[in-house]
């Protein structure tokens, strides 16, 4: 079994709550249990500055009706599921999701720091995505734990400062500026308009593709594989071959899966193959295929292909989600609609902000980010086994009625003044050493669409019914695409 420390023999306990100040370690022994979780070190002795006690893991309560009706729910109703759970079992419960692989949920604010910040080693975020493998390939930055990870992100973070990012708004002008003057006074399906918007952003930003031809082809290809692997039913898939695989089953399931991202894969080295060695530009790939690490060691290619499909996977949806939900809200909130158009005409953005952020709190793409434990956690008054998902719950943070009075009401007022809030109660981009890496740039990106599209059209509701959250594989989507009545102003 994996340890705090890497080796594969005992189990190590760590504490992760701050509220015992330092972190202690002791290694242990004990019985591995069923599917790698272990519930080892049973009455292991470990001290906490204080007094000898001891302990044995223990899941936090749950749900206990079977796994196939919590991930039918989870898929069909995730809102309503988590909301549920916590109601009945307080903010750290368990839920068991495709299979009985344990995911403990957790909503308490002070926990998902500790959550957050514990240690990357026996908190592992790689790990905890390994079912994004099959699609973003093993050497993308969203699979990396510990000091391959740090190194690989390191070499990435310069093309995310905000002085990049800033030369970047020219160009979401553009691509929206185009977009919306193809429309017709009518109703518009945003979401797959806001799709279009923000693949042409990522394509351009991150390759600096400029050639029309070359630009649409890997639109085109991506757009067809994020389309195939949407289904729900994929994601049942999907998520079982990769539980298995972690088992040390055979991993011949993920076949289709490595079959739909072929087509990107080779696109994306025909790109590279034409890069390596050509005089160096601004966009991502040029910083990536610059980057040398404190070895003076560059990127492999096989590490700059799985970087770049995680960049368009991981930057292009969420942010389309994002703006498709903004514009989903806002034409059902007359009076924010109103300023958000006077803010755009005058070239004003703390309005605009405050929007897209309350946008991200109401209708989080993503509801959870997972850890995956390789040692037993201390969390507040629990101690949770080795090999288990830690899920920090995005949505249910989101809803506190402590840290959000109404909560579910639409109010971008909220942020306009949010000093002081506990900064582990808004957390759409995640957090800690794997927080977003394109936080600052998404958020740039939502704000400038959304202004240059409310400045060439206005909008309105065609129904009064809010649109539900549907689910399209990880991410919570617009039930209706997000439709709204549009009619030319420039
Ligand atoms: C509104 C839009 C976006 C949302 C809601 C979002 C959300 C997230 C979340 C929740 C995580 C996981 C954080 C964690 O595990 O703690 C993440 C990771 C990541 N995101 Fe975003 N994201 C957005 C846009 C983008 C964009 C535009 C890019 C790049 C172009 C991007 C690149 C990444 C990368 C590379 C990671 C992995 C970071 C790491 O593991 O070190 N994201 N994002």
């Amino acid at each position: 079994m994996p340890t705090a420390a890497g080796s594969t023999s005992s189990p190590t306990l760590v504490i992760a709550s701050r509220s015992f100040g330092t972190r202690i370690r002791r290694s242990g022994s004990g019985p591995i249990g069923r599917r790698g979780i272990s519930w080892g070190i049973a009455a292991a002795p470990y001290r906490v500055g204080m007094p000898t006690v001891t302990a044995r893991p223990v899941l936090p309560p749950g749900p206990t009706v079977a796994p196939v009706r919590q991930s039918l729910a989870w898929i069909a109703r995730p809102m309503a599921f988590m909301e549920r759970c916590r109601a009945a079992h307080g903010d750290v419960f368990t839920a068991r999701i495709f299979g009985d692989q344990p995911l403990v949920f957790v909503a308490d604010p002070g926990l998902v720091r500790d959550v957050l910040t514990g240690d990357p080693d026996v908190l592992r975020a790689g790990e905890g995505n390994a079912i994004l493998r099959p699609v973003v390939g093993s050497r993308s930055l969203l699979l990396l734990d510990g000091a391959d990870h740090l190194a690989q992100r390191r070499m990435m973070l310069p093309a995310f400062h905000g002085d990049r990012i800033d030369a970047y708004v020219g160009l979401m002008r553009t691509a929206t500026a185009r977009e919306v003057d193809g429309w017709h006074d009518g109703p518009v399906a945003a979401w797959p308009r806001m799709q279009a918007i923000t693949l042409e952003i990522v394509v351009a930003a991150v390759f600096g593709v400029t050639e029309p031809t070359r630009a649409a082809r890997l639109r085109d290809v991506l757009a067809r594989m994020l389309d195939d692997l949407a289904a729900p039913t994929k994601l049942v898939r999907l998520a079982l071959a990769t539980r298995g695989a972690r088992r040390g089953e055979s991993d011949a399931a993920l076949e289709p899966f490595r079959r739909a991202t072929r087509g990107v894969h080779a696109l994306l080295q025909e790109e590279l193959d034409r890069r390596r060695g050509a005089d160096g530009g601004q966009d991502v790939l040029s910083l990536l295929l610059a980057a040398r690490d404190e070895t003076g060691r560059g990127l492999t290619d096989e590490e700059v292909r799985d970087q770049l499909i995680t960049l368009l996977v991981a930057g292009h949806e969420t942010t389309a989600t994002t703006l498709a939900w903004a514009l989903e809200r806002l034409v059902r909130h007359p009076a924010a609609l109103h300023r958000a158009v006077q803010e755009a005409d005058d070239g004003g953005h703390a309005w605009l902000d405050a929007v897209v952020r309350e946008t991200l709190r109401l209708r989080p793409v993503l509801p959870i980010v997972v850890r995956h434990t390789t040692a037993p956690v201390r969390l507040g008054d629990h101690l949770l086994p080795a090999g288990i998902d830690v899920a920090p719950c995005i949505h249910l943070l989101h809803r506190r009625p402590d840290a959000w009075p109404d909560p579910h009401a639409f109010r971008p007022e909220r942020f306009l003044d949010d000093g002081g809030r506990d900064a582990y109660t808004w957390l759409p981009f995640g957090g800690g050493v794997r927080r977003c890496l394109g936080a600052s740039f998404a958020l740039v990106e939502a704000r400038v669409v959304l202004a240059e599209l409310l400045r060439r059209v206005t909008v309105h509701a065609v129904r009064e019914r809010p649109e539900r959250v549907a689910r399209r594989a990880i991410t919570l989507t617009p039930s209706r695409s997000a439709t709204i009545g549009v009619t030319r102003r420039i």
